[in-house]
């Protein structure tokens, strides 16, 4: 193998919306480089500026600051050349609902100016490999999710791009329907194509993403691949719910006076704080909070997860942001 080089460069990225009073600051100072053959996650909240990000780099929205590079082109100045090299599943996807699989992806394919013999060829091999053949000439208004969001992925492969990006490719998704997508999206991945996706679920960029950067904001609060960001937390995470009747701050003093546990933080009615061998520790946390007279409500030891590392950075839980309706895009 090659040494590995950056398929999407962005340097000093920025978009903002609106002007005045009214202005958004939708994307800020973003710097990261997604390299060729790899799962690249951008992880974070409802508005975090995951989609106008992707949608800058796609050439759909036209960059307020800084610049890109997608598949060796700038962005800015040769928006037809990426165009040509870039697949891109927005999260309602591109599908006609009146039309049937086979007809969205007939056209689609003949939007690239291929013959209509090798799109009929490449139409069926993405049918076999995503498994659509059995529905494909049905209407897409009668799809499931699941089926709906396989037919998007083959319609945005079917120019065979060096790079895809996929905007929340699971929103919506049951479990079932979620793992076979991932399984779709490594398969991608195994066979060469360079996957840019962005979600706002902890355990899908986890599992699926080689390397992550985390968002809020507008900006990228930390980056590396899943287990170099679990690592930087240093040890098990131990979450305290404290009953409603509870001081925070007096179980906060509290829980400073036990030495093993470091980075204490309140969020809510949980306290989070992490320990070396979180489970030998407990007795001691639980008799200290005990002696202090707080009540609490539960208490919890786990490895840490990318949760914890966003609410390292942050100060508060992804996994308790509000998700909202995507508005503008
Ligand atoms: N067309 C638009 N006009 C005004 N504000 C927008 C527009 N698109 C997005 N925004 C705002 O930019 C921020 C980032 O949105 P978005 O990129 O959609 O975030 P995400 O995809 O992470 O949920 C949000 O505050 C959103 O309301
Ligand atoms: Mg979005």
């Amino acid at each position: 193998m090659g040494p590995a080089h950056a398929v999407v460069e962005t340097e000093h990225l920025g978009k903002s919306f609106g002007s005045g009073v009214k202005e958004v600051q939708a994307v800020t100072d973003l710097n990261l480089a997604v390299e060729q053959g790899e799962i690249f996650g951008f992880l974070g909240p409802n508005g975090a500026g995951k989609t106008t990000t992707l949608r800058m780099l796609s050439t759909l929205l036209r960059i307020g600051s800084g610049r890109a590079v997608v598949a060796g082109h700038d962005v800015a100045k040769s928006p037809r050349k990426v165009r040509e090299r870039i697949g891109y599943v927005s999260q309602l996807g591109g599908a006609n609902p009146q039309a049937t699989g086979w007809d969205n992806l007939i056209l689609q394919g003949m939007l690239y100016g291929d013959s209509r013999k090798s799109v009929i060829a490449r139409a069926g091999e993405l049918m076999a490999a995503l498994e659509i053949e059995e529905f494909a000439k049905r209407k897409v208004i009668t799809y499931s999710g699941g089926q709906k969001r396989r037919l998007d992925i083959a319609m945005g492969i079917i120019h065979r791009p060096e790079v895809l990006f996929l905007d929340e490719p699971t929103t919506g998704l049951d479990p079932q329907n979620r793992a076979n997508m991932w399984s779709q999206i490594r398969k991608l991945r195994d066979g060469g194509t360079t996957v840019f996706l962005t979600t706002h679920y902890l355990e899908e960029a986890d599992a699926l993403a080689d390397r992550i950067s985390i968002m809020d904001h507008g900006s990228i609060i930390a980056d590396g691949t899943p287990s170099e960001l679990k690592g930087q937390i240093g040890g098990d995470a131990i979450t305290i719910e404290i009953a409603e009747s509870a001081s925070g701050e007096a179980v906060m003093h509290t829980l400073s006076s036990i030495s093993e546990l470091h980075s204490i933080a309140q969020d809510g009615l949980r306290i989070h704080c992490y320990a070396n061998g979180g489970t030998r520790i407990l007795p001691q946390v639980i008799r200290t909070l005990d002696e202090a007279k707080v009540a609490i409500e539960s208490i919890a030891v786990a490895q840490p997860s990318l949760d914890d590392v966003f609410l390292k950075f942050t100060g508060h839980s992804l996994r308790d942001t509000k998700v909202e309706k995507e508005g503008g895009a």
